[in-house]
């Protein structure tokens, strides 16, 4: 394959013929640590961040010369079939799955996958309209689900989609606990009170709600599955993202406990834990940094070299559902190019 302007400068660094290219031009910057530690960013973004001096010119000119070249893809990405769904893998027949974060990103691409499977859903997200997109794709792709508008940090708004999805399909089999935000990049010591209540009311009460809720119905039911989506974070820190970190060592600690108080009652809680997928929440670091003018000292390093497609998430998410999973629970599933090796 050519270069083109998606390719990461991880993949840059990787192959020879660019790190020459990259050298020659930028000798200061290959050797600076912000630059090295930018894998995940393309030339562009790279460029428009505030600390990295990168000319109109001299872009252009790395952009020709990286033309000439020819990039072994270094990973294919996978052909998992969605956002078609995928009929093939493990059945949902029967399964009422509840999804919150359904508007985007890794909520939706298991939400279309699940349903394909046969699954019933509810899909949750505060925002209407990108929740309504997803129901109309899921339904496009052979499923069956009703969309439910709600704030998963709001008490009552949980409430809410818990009993719309008894209501509408008599029980809930899996609750997949998955909205969450992205914490501002920032030092810890100019993190506002409002930025960390903010992290917390969504990345841990929303969670705690969302089990809190599920759990109540499962526990008449005597079965259940919950699934959390935490992150690398949850096991290891991430540089300038305090609140994050915390926030998502915090799902864990939820998944754990919950885990070890219903191991015996048929319910089994686990948590996923993503490294980069390239969703709404990733594409906005590069304009965030840009607005704040903050540049964290280390970014994520994904050694496989890019970021997960959301459908290779919603994969583990459909297999989690299904009853092969039956003997896990209290895991904490990495699932993260090697971010944590
Ligand atoms: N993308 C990544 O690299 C990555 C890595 C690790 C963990 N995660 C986690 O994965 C989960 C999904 O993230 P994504 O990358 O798909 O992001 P995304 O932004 O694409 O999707 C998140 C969805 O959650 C919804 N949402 C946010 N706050 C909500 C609230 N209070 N109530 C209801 N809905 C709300 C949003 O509207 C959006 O539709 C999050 O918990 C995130 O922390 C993502």
């Amino acid at each position: 394959m050519s270069y083109d302007e998606n390719i990461r400068i991880g993949e840059l660094l990787n192959n020879a013929e660019s790190f020459a290219v990259l050298e020659k031009h930028l000798p200061e910057f290959v050797k600076e640590p912000t630059f090295k530690m930018a894998t995940n960013f393309t030339l562009d973004q790279l460029a428009a961040l505030p600390q990295v001096d990168i000319s109109l010119s001299t872009l252009q000119i790395l952009k020709q010369e990286l033309a000439a070249i020819a990039f072994e893809a270094t990973v294919q990405k996978q052909e998992i079939g969605a956002p078609t769904g995928n009929k093939e893998g493990i059945s949902l027949e029967g399964k009422v799955i509840v999804v919150t974060g359904a508007g985007s990103g890794i909520g939706r691409a298991s939400a279309v996958i699940m349903g394909s499977r046969g699954a019933k859903l509810v899909l949750v997200d505060f925002n209407e309209q990108t929740g309504e997109e997803t129901l109309a794709l899921v339904r496009e792709n052979g499923g069956e689900a009703t969309f439910v508008q709600a704030d998963v940090s709001k008490e009552s708004d949980v409430q809410n989609y818990i009993q719309k999805a008894v209501e509408a399909y008599g029980k809930i089999d899996v609750a997949f606990n998955n909205a969450g935000i992205l914490q501002k990049f920032q030092r810890f010591q100019d993190i506002s009170e409002e930025e960390f209540t903010r992290i917390m009311d969504v990345n841990v009460k929303g969670i705690f709600l969302g089990m809190k809720y599920a759990l109540q119905v499962m526990d008449k039911q005597g079965y259940g599955h919950i699934i959390n989506t935490a992150s690398t974070t949850a096991i290891r820190a991430e540089h300038s993202l305090a609140a994050y970190t915390a926030s998502k060592h915090a799902v864990a600690g939820l998944t754990k406990a919950a885990a070890l108080e219903y191991v015996r009652k048929g319910i089994r809680i686990n948590a996923i834990c993503p490294g980069g997928v390239a969703t709404t929440l990733t594409a906005a670091v590069p304009q965030s940094l840009q607005e704040s003018g903050y540049v964290p000292e280390e970014f994520p390093n994904m050694r496989i070299g890019r970021y997960a497609e959301p459908e290779e998430l919603a994969q583990i998410v459909a297999f989690l559902a299904s009853d092969y999973s039956s003997y896990m629970t209290g895991s904490i599933i990495l699932a993260d190019g090697g971010i944590t090796l």
